[in-house]
Parts: structure tokens; C-alpha cells; sequence
């Protein structure tokens, strides 16, 4: 728009240096106006001139792309679990976790499993659910305080540029974080979010936070529980394992549901 309205006012000054007129300029959001009274003969003339700039059209998720803000950060920089009192980003993903690991037992699982295989709680489509997203910040990431549907999206897309040619792993990326609508409906973030694990065996030395953060949970205590192998038998397969705040698993019992009705996957 700057550089119409200097070639706009450009103009004027060659019309006042030629004729006794009066121009008038007015930049409004909709154009550029240029009202032109000639006194010619005893009567004025008016002549209007309206200028519309071509409409640039704005592509939304240019908004909040985080790729610049992070262009010069290190991969091994990602994920960072350390400890920092100050920082209150760090302070909100560790108090996530506590709360997780102090109250992610079988039995708590087994509660909220009983509660949301039930799927009586709300009806949706997968772009739907996805939308709510939009509302929901992932209280036990390290890295973004974007909308998780913006770590959908990437994810996905991700998943594609990698991976061309498994259309299966784009769609499993875009909704991989899909049961974490849960959190809007009284589920708290540390029930739904962060990394998963299972219960009903002796805790993985790789969980973060893994130190410190289990002191408390009953299971800990509980002889049935804290052996390497818990609950289960050896080699008894993912599919049996009882897995905390699994949003995947969830999602994946919703898409079994759905897949009845209309979609296919392999
Ligand atoms: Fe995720």
C-alpha cells in the first residue's frame, strides 16, 4: 500500500503544478480515494478515482509456526527433563509428572479404563476431536506452549516427509495424541498427557523424572507390582500390558469403533 501511495502523491504534485485544481487523497482500508475539483468556467467538476490493491490472502498456520523460534536449537536440547527451580516451564513439566508417578497405579488405571472404554462420554468425529485440541496446552511438554493440535499437524506432516510411503504412520501421527480430549472432561493433564508406561511391574529406569518422582505410589510397596516382570507373564505381548494414560490406546479402541462404520486401516 506504501509504495501506490507515493506513486499516488507523485501524481497530485504533477496535477497542482499543472492545473488550478484541488486534489484530495484519503487512504482507507479498503483503497486508496482521490477526489479531483477543477474550476473551469465559472462551475467546478469533480472527478473520483479509487484505487483497490489486489486482497493478499493470509495462510493461518503461518501464525503459529514455531520452526523459526527453534531454527538454532540443538536436537539434543529437546526434551529437557533437567531441574531448574526458576524456570517455571520446567517447574510445571516436573510437577506434571510427580503427580503422574504418584498416582498411576493398577488401580487407578484399571479405574479409568472401566470409566472411558465405556465411550459414553462424548461423540465425535477424528477432525472434531482434533479441534478441540486447538484448547489444549500439554501441561508436560518442555518444548511448546502451542495448541496440541499444532503437534498433530506436525507430527503428521513429519511422519510424511519421512516416511512417503506409509499413508497408514501419516494418519496414526495426526492422531496419535487424539485421547488427550480426555482432559476436557475432568480427567486431569497428568492422567492423560506426558509419556507412557506400564503399570503392575517394577518401573522402567528410562521413565524421566524416574528418581524420585514414584516415591509414594502404593505400587511401589506392593510385591505384586514391583518385580521386574509384575503382573505379567514373559513375552505376554504389548496388547496385554496395562498402560498408564495411554491417549493411544484410547484412541486406538475409538478408531476400532469407528473403523465399523467407515474408516479402513491396516
Ligand atoms: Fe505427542
Amino acid at each position: 500500500m506504501l509504495i501506490y501511495k507515493k506513486y499516488v502523491k507523485i501524481f497530485i504534485c504533477l496535477l497542482r503544478a499543472s492545473a488550478p485544481n484541488t486534489v484530495t487523497l484519503k487512504v482507507s482500508g479498503t483503497g486508496i480515494h482521490l477526489w479531483i475539483t477543477r474550476a473551469a468556467s465559472g462551475h467546478n467538476s469533480q472527478s473520483k478515482f479509487t484505487y483497490i490493491p489486489p486482497v493478499g490472502l493470509i495462510d493461518p498456520s503461518e501464525l503459529q509456526r514455531p520452526e523459526p523460534k527453534f531454527a538454532d536449537k540443538e536436537i539434543s536440547m529437546f526434551r529437557d527433563y533437567s531441574i531448574d527451580d526458576n524456570d517455571p516451564i520446567k517447574e510445571r513439566v516436573r510437577r506434571t509428572y510427580r503427580n503422574m508417578h504418584l498416582n498411576q497405579t493398577v488401580e487407578f488405571v484399571r479405574n479409568r479404563r472401566d470409566v472411558w472404554l465405556k465411550f459414553n462420554h462424548f461423540k465425535a468425529t477424528v477432525r472434531e476431536a482434533l479441534e478441540k485440541l486447538n484448547d489444549l496446552i500439554d501441561e508436560s511438554d518442555p518444548d511448546t506452549s502451542l495448541p496440541n493440535i499444532i503437534h498433530a499437524f506436525q507430527s503428521a506432516e513429519r511422519a510424511r516427509q519421512e516416511f512417503p510411503e506409509h499413508d497408514w504412520l501419516h494418519l496414526t501421527a495426526l492422531i496419535h495424541d487424539l485421547g488427550k480430549v480426555m482432559a476436557f472432561y475432568d480427567e486431569p493433564q497428568w492422567a492423560v498427557v506426558g509419556d507412557t508406561f506400564p503399570v503392575g511391574c517394577e518401573w522402567g529406569q528410562s521413565i524421566v523424572y524416574r528418581q524420585d518422582s514414584f516415591e509414594g505410589n502404593p505400587d511401589g510397596e506392593n510385591p505384586l507390582y514391583n518385580t521386574k516382570y509384575g503382573m505379567y507373564e514373559p513375552n505376554c505381548g504389548v496388547d496385554n500390558l496395562l498402560i498408564r494414560g495411554a491417549t493411544m490406546n484410547t484412541c486406538i479402541k475409538c478408531l476400532s469403533i469407528t473403523s465399523l462404520h467407515c474408516l479402513k486401516l491396516p
